[in-house]
């Protein structure tokens, strides 16, 4: 696997894939690796060749009291891991390479951007596209892949490909959990072993809420009653946002509707963690997917 830390040289690479009329595959990160990332690159590396993975802290989507100093980073330990999946480049820049002196432009996509986390990250969507943006220009994938444990942020991005015609095939990858059903997470390695306990409880207010919606219950505030309340019994974790809206719009919603997402946003200790679930209908039943 061949380090990369300049732009120039990461388009160069992209420009003789381009060439050669290879498949080129791209799992952006932010580094600490987890079975999450592992499984976005198992998927590249299924459908394309070559595969660049990247690995950028990206200061623009850290709000200024958010954990961009303590971020975890592990370089050695995830160029092996990447390594042995057998990632062909690995793009790694420094901050001063992406965003130079100068740099003014930042991209947004409007609505989309501004409720669930963006309401309690003000700015961090912008972030967020305007580095993908950036990777993508200079990566040039054919393939980009994400994991719904973000979905947000793949949603945003999908807007963002569609309303800017970019020419890459954004591909969704199911969250990959714990055996407890914690979402694995970078931030995970913050918690200590009593909020590590206490953090299962975003997965147990969804399986909640999926219970309640396979016996039949389509009313959402109902729903999310049941979520608040697995969160009221649980004084480790203060409840951000417990939601159900539409999968496409994020629309919230007052009754289920064929593609609808619940979403839940904790604090447990100083931990901000996320998770969601996949409402579908089908032939009048619907079923949730952790
Ligand atoms: P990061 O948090 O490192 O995540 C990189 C990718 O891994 C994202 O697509 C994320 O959704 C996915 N991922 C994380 N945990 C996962 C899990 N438990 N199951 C499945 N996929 C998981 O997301 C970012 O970085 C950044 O915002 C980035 C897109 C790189 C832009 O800076």
């Amino acid at each position: 696997m061949e380090i990369i830390r300049t732009i120039e040289w990461m388009k160069q690479i992209a420009r003789d894939a381009r060439a050669k009329e290879h498949v080129l595959g791209f799992v952006p990160t932010m580094g600490a690796l987890h079975a999450g990332h592992i499984s976005l690159v198992r998927a590249a590396k299924q459908d394309c060749s070559p595969v660049v993975a990247s690995i950028f802290v990206n200061p623009k989507q850290f709000g200024p009291t958010e954990d961009l100093q303590k971020y975890p980073r592990q370089f050695e330990q995830d160029v092996a891991t990447l390594e042995n999946l057998g990632v062909n480049y690995l793009f790694a820049p420094e901050a001063s390479e992406i965003y130079p002196p100068g740099f003014r432009t930042s991209v947004t996509v409007e609505g989309l951007s501004d409720r669930l986390e963006g309401r309690s990250r003000p700015g961090h969507f912008r972030g967020v596209t305007t580095v993908v943006l950036k990777l993508f220009e200079i990566v040039q994938p054919q393939r980009a892949y994400f994991g719904r444990k973000d979905v947000q942020q793949l949603l945003i991005i999908r807007r963002m490909a569609t309303d800017l015609n970019i020419d890459v095939e954004i591909v969704a990858c199911p969250i990959v959990r714990e055996p407890d059903g914690l979402a694995m997470s970078s931030r995970n390695a913050y918690l200590n072993a009593e909020e590590r306990r206490a953090a299962t409880v975003l997965y147990q207010s969804l399986s909640a809420a999926k219970k309640q919606i396979e016996a039949g219950e389509i009313e959402t505030p109902r729903l999310i009653d049941t979520m608040r309340q697995i969160f009221s019994k649980e004084p480790n974790a203060a409840l951000d946002y417990a939601e159900i809206v539409d999968a496409n719009t994020l629309d919230p919603l007052l009754s289920l509707r064929r593609s609808s997402l619940a979403l839940v946003a904790a604090f447990v200790g100083k931990t901000r963690l996320i998770d969601n679930a996949k409402i579908e209908e089908s032939n009048g039943e619907f079923s949730a997917q952790l």
